[in-house]
């Protein structure tokens, strides 16, 4: 059993601290869900985790196991069992999905074949997958094809950017279907920051978390996505924002 531990994050952003002190603690095999008004931070976790260039961590840290994400290049950070699937997947022209993966430690033998049936598993056509990472495919063959990559990799912690924006009706339940399988396969666990509770109707959150003005505001169990859809975020505003 691995732990992910986020504490007292705060991240600058093109001189503007955007996240202000986040903390979230989970365990494996178990779903968090991070939900939040627009612009409040959510993606701003997800790439200051990363390690993407231009955010700045003024504090605070981000473990798995007890070890230090945040001092690690981004690659270690992945071999450390962290997946993280953006809001908007980034194209790597010149490069395919399977020499992606092979480059992340995955042996080659099979992996063909690995990647043809996490595909199906989650509807995409495997052909898409001979293409460059992400080059000319619509926006719900990337949220697909990252979940090809999961599937594959089978990380200790994913945190997932909006992986349902863009899907159609059919493919967000195949998807929630794949994620919460993965949390029994090999006891993945599963962050994901979304807009619409539709994403779990067939994944039952451990945990949902409300985040507004770069901090965590309100956690409960699932019954809280039918508080934000009645009620929404005003009442849970922080006076920051
Ligand atoms: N690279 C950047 N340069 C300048 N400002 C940024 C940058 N990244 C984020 N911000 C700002 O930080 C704030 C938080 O953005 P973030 O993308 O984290 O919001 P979000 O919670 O993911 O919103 P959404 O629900 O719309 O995806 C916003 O005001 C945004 O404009
Ligand atoms: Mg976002």
């Amino acid at each position: 059993m691995s732990t992910l531990r986020i504490q007292g994050l705060r991240v600058e952003v093109a001189g503007q601290e955007v996240l202000t002190g986040f903390d979230l603690t989970m365990n494996s095999g178990e779903v968090h869900v991070i939900m939040g008004p627009n612009g409040s931070g959510k993606s701003t976790l997800a790439h200051a985790i990363s390690g993407r260039p231009g955010y700045k961590v003024l504090e605070g840290s981000v473990t798995i196991d007890g070890t230090e994400l945040l001092t690690l290049e981004p690659s270690e950070r992945a071999r450390l069992g962290l997946l993280l699937a953006l809001q908007q997947p980034l194209e790597v022209p010149g490069v395919r999905p399977i020499d992606l993966l092979a480059a992340a430690g995955v042996a080659r033998n099979g992996l063909a074949d690995a990647m043809r049936g996490e595909a199906i598993r989650v509807e995409l056509r495997p052909e898409v997958l001979d293409r460059f990472v992400n080059v000319d495919l619509s926006g719900g063959e990337r949220k697909r094809a990252e979940m090809v990559q999961l599937g594959v990799l089978k990380p200790k912690f994913a945190i997932l950017d909006e992986i349902d924006s863009g899907l159609d009706v059919d493919a967000l339940g195949a998807v929630a279907r794949r994620l919460s399988a993965a949390t029994t396969e090999w006891g993945c666990g599963v962050l994901a920051i979304t807009h619409f509770r539709r994403l779990l109707n067939e994944m039952t959150p451990t945990k949902i978390h409300v985040v507004s003005g770069g901090k965590v505001v309100a956690t409960g169990g699932p019954e809280l996505a039918d508080v934000l859809e009645r009620d929404g975020y005003e009442p849970f505003r922080s006076p920051r924002h």
